[in-house]
């Protein structure tokens, strides 16, 4: 949690003007609990929206100048509105700017702002720190100039066509999702080819959630992950020759199974064979959540993270020691990588007893084999994007 007063502070050091008073937003990060790389193939993925994200800090500037600024990194920019569908090299901003150039695509006029963005989400960890910027920038448009008639569910989409078109990452609708639609002590059943979704009760009694950061960087993994949702398309046109299908999603493994020799290519055959497994293991863990069986579902985590390993091939050295550790300490009933791969974060289930002998000796044994230190947060599952009434005092 950030100070909102402190938040005001800094506002009103970079960009003045202490007699207008700005308006605060927040929007969070998300883990996903399982249903990896199923989104953008019409699967089932089941996240949920954390305690940490982005605060903006926002107020129109009455100018044709848009100024957005970050606590978090020292690149800021001063441009003319006109200018917000030009992308920016490779920054931050991109993200926010990408948002507004959407609005402008709807027809909504983006004036003149002052933004200042705050995340205590880690960076580039895997725990949506781009959704969670794009969100809260879209949320706040809504609110400050009553874009009426755009729903929670039109923002998600939105942000999502942000990040494909303006940024370039063909991702899934997952990360916008939830950190739109999350709510506290629940996590998302979502199926992303029809976008229904129930919020189930993730009531975790004697366990946590405890997230754990490889703090491994993520280099070249935008780049990865598109080439991974080519290999699936690649997946689809040789399947479709006999069982007509327009994603990976629209088969169960059984019928998988059947047909899978029709990929020539093992490489091709094995993204597909996680693709449809994992959404077969999202449903299973659905129904052991539903029947109050944590140890099944720590057991499907456990097989999601095989199966990424294995089949995906988007884990790596770190991600794999980090969960090997943690398997290793008796209480952990599940432990798999989460988000994109490639670097970035877990998601453990640990007994409430056991987590602090979790975090020492999982610190150790992945520092020992790594050289580098984990870092390791206890996940409150938290509401979606929403603004903050801030009493400025
Ligand atoms: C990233 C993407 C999501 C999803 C996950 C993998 O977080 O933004 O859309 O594909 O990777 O499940």
């Amino acid at each position: 949690m950030m100070d909102n007063n402190e938040l005001l502070e800094r506002f009103y050091e970079r960009f003045g003007g202490r007699d207008h008073a700005p308006r605060l937003f927040f929007a969070p990060g998300r883990v996903n609990l399982i249903g990896e790389h199923t989104d953008y193939n019409g699967g089932f993925v089941f996240p949920c929206a954390l305690q940490y994200g982005t605060y903006l800090v926002i107020r129109p500037s009455g100018s044709d100048i848009l100024r957005m600024a970050s606590l978090n990194f020292d690149y800021s920019c001063e441009i003319n509105t006109a200018s917000i569908s030009e992308k920016q090299s490779d920054f931050w901003v991109n993200y926010p700017l990408g948002v507004l150039d959407q609005f402008l695509q709807s027809g909504c006029p983006i004036p003149g702002m002052d933004m200042l963005f705050a995340g205590d989400i880690p960076n580039n960890a895997g725990l949506s720190s781009s959704a969670s910027i794009e969100m809260v920038t879209a949320y706040a448009m809504t609110a400050l100039f009553q874009f009426t008639q755009f729903s929670m569910m039109d923002l998600v989409k939105l942000s999502q066509r942000a990040e494909n078109q303006f940024v370039g990452v063909n991702c899934g609708i997952m990360d916008q999702f939830a950190v739109g639609m999350g709510q506290k002590d629940h996590a998302l059943f979502l199926n992303c080819q029809t976008l229904e979704y129930k919020a189930v009760p993730f009531l975790l009694r004697d366990f946590s959630l405890i997230i754990g950061n490889t703090n491994k960087k993520r280099g070249l993994a935008d780049s990865k992950y598109n080439e991974r949702v080519v290999e699936c398309q690649l997946a689809v046109t040789y399947l479709d020759t006999t069982m007509h299908l327009s994603k990976l999603g629209d088969i169960s493994y059984m019928q998988f199974y059947k047909i899978q020799d029709q990929i020539p290519d093992e490489i091709i055959r094995k993204r597909a064979r996680h693709v449809i497994s994992e959404n077969q293991r999202v449903l299973n863990a659905v129904s052991s959540l539903l029947k109050g069986d944590l140890a099944q579902f720590g057991a499907l985590m456990n097989a999601s993270h095989e199966s990424l390993r294995d089949n995906y091939e988007v884990t790596g050295f770190e991600l794999d020691t980090l969960v090997e550790a943690a398997l290793k300490i008796n209480g952990v009933i599940g432990a798999r990588m989460t988000g994109a791969g490639f670097g970035g974060c877990t998601v453990n289930l640990v007994r409430n007893n056991a987590v602090e002998e979790f975090i020492k000796k999982t610190s150790e044994g992945y520092e020992r084999k790594t050289g580098i230190l984990p870092t390791f947060y206890h996940a409150v599952i938290s509401d979606g994007v929403r603004e903050i009434l801030a009493d400025w005092s």
